[in-house]
């Protein structure tokens, strides 16, 4: 039978080798294959699947919505969007400001960039982000993100983008010895970059608040030290909740551990914002960046922003999280998960560090030497027996999410205790076998 790979080149792999499950159907943190086999998701595909696969909610509501109204322009109006942009606003607190629909995340956050440009006044203004850090992979998305792995695709300088160092505290690139410290070096580097500027040519900051999707997790003190930075600078701070968002890291929005204090003046959704059904992205702006965006054309928008399908989904996503207590049962079962991984870290010496703890989203660091932590492989490349752990994880049904030298765990926040227990109790077992402490090495 001919493969997939024979008709459909797939995004982010080498078409030749592509090898990957097809699935067939889902219920909760499990997926149902081709070959009748189940895997448990403990990513939940790219940490979007929230509210685990099939949610019989999201399934009625968007049949619902397909049976009275499946489209209209995204210049009218439409009963779900609007519902969905009102609640969007309650629950973030972000009353008299704004929501602009997109498809996903990178098309929210080049748009987040067009009305914070906009809104400034700055004009072609600067956007500072991080090195190490994903954004999207529109060219606009790829300049804003700091990713070696498509840098040389575009030119960051061009789009108006300057990296800065990120807070990546097990490497600190301040030189930190404390995770606090490398937090509040890594918001000092933005201060310094406006500085250098001059604030006056900085329109945004673009971060994310908390969990990086390229494996660096912001140690708490940098969010709310990087808030400050901005202000004090009259430069405008877009938060990056595209993954953090919807119980990943604990809260409904990640910025909101902080408090007031780390509210930013944008911040852009997608992948838990639907749970992944259809999809859907948002900018969602407080009310003073509205007031003086709304007396002037903005020239953005693609056909399918705000689809009603993609609002009804969202509408029923946020009434499931309610409901269920998700963004609760991720904070609980986040901090279980987190004590349970570094209890491996105790004993595989491959772990160097793990890194999450708020909500349901942790990162292990894989290392070849624990005192030198010389990583398992140069970032971003993956070593062989990293990627023949994960083959063989897959072939005892448990998908993990990596990238380079990490391992992503970040499942369904609907996930049984059972299959969470078993899914660490498998890494534990081959992480013993592919990484053997030195001592345990099987003899030939
Ligand atoms: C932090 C972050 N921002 C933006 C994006 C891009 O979102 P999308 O793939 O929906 O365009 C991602 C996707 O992985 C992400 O993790």
């Amino acid at each position: 039978m001919p493969s997939e790979r024979d008709s459909v080149l797939h995004s982010w792999c080498v078409p030749a080798d592509w090898n990957a499950p097809t699935v067939v159907g889902g219920r909760g943190a499990k997926l149902s294959l081709e070959d009748g086999r189940e895997l448990l998701d403990m990513s939940s595909l790219v940490e979007c699947s929230n509210l685990g696969h099939q949610h019989p909610r999201l399934v009625a509501a968007i049949q619902k919505q397909a049976g009275e109204l499946s489209f209209v322009t995204a210049a009218w109006g439409a009963a779900p969007r609007k519902a969905l942009a009102e609640r969007l606003l309650e629950l973030s607190g972000f009353e008299g400001g704004l929501v602009f629909f997109t498809l996903g995340g990178a098309d929210a956050n080049e748009n987040a960039v067009r009305i914070a440009r906009q809104a400034s006044g700055k004009g072609h203004g600067l956007v500072i982000t991080r090195d190490r850090s994903y954004h999207g992979a529109s060219y606009m998305d790829m300049a804003l993100s700091g990713d070696s792995r498509t840098a040389h695709q575009v030119d960051a300088n061009a789009w108006g983008v300057r990296h800065v160092p990120p807070p990546y505290s097990y490497r600190c690139p301040f030189g930190s010895q404390s995770p606090h410290d490398c937090g509040l070096k890594g918001a000092a580097a933005v201060a310094d970059c406006i500085e250098m500027e001059g604030a006056g040519r900085v329109a945004a900051v673009l971060m994310e608040p908390n969990a990086g999707s390229n494996g660096i997790v912001a140690p708490d003190s940098f969010w709310p030290a990087l808030r400050d930075a901005t202000q004090e600078r009259d430069v405008l701070l877009i938060a990056d909740e595209v993954m953090s968002a919807f119980g990943r890291c604990g809260e409904w929005f990640a910025w909101q551990r902080h408090g007031e204090q780390g509210r930013p003046d944008i911040m852009t959704l997608a992948k838990g914002l639907t749970g992944a059904a259809v999809p859907l992205g948002a900018v969602v702006m407080s009310a003073a960046i509205a007031r003086r965006i709304e007396h002037e054309m903005f020239y953005s928008g693609l056909t399918y922003c705000g689809h009603p399908l993609s609002c009804a989904a969202g509408l029923a996503a946020l009434d499931a999280y309610r409901d269920e207590k998700l963004i609760e049962r991720s904070r609980t079962l986040g901090a279980r998960l987190f004590g349970e991984l570094q209890e491996l870290h105790s004993r595989h010496p491959v772990i160097g560090e793990v890194r999450g703890g708020h909500g349901l989203f942790a990162v292990l660091e894989l290392v070849a030497d624990p005192v030198t932590r010389a990583p398992l492989s140069p970032w971003p490349q993956q070593s062989e027996p990293q990627r023949a752990m994960l083959r063989a994880a897959l072939d005892a049904g448990v998908s993990f999410g990596s990238r380079g030298n990490l391992l992503i765990v970040a499942p369904p926040l609907v996930i049984e205790e059972s299959d969470l227990a078993t899914a660490i109790s498998l890494l534990d077992r081959l992480l013993g076998r592919f990484f053997p402490a030195p001592g345990m090495e099987k003899k030939p």
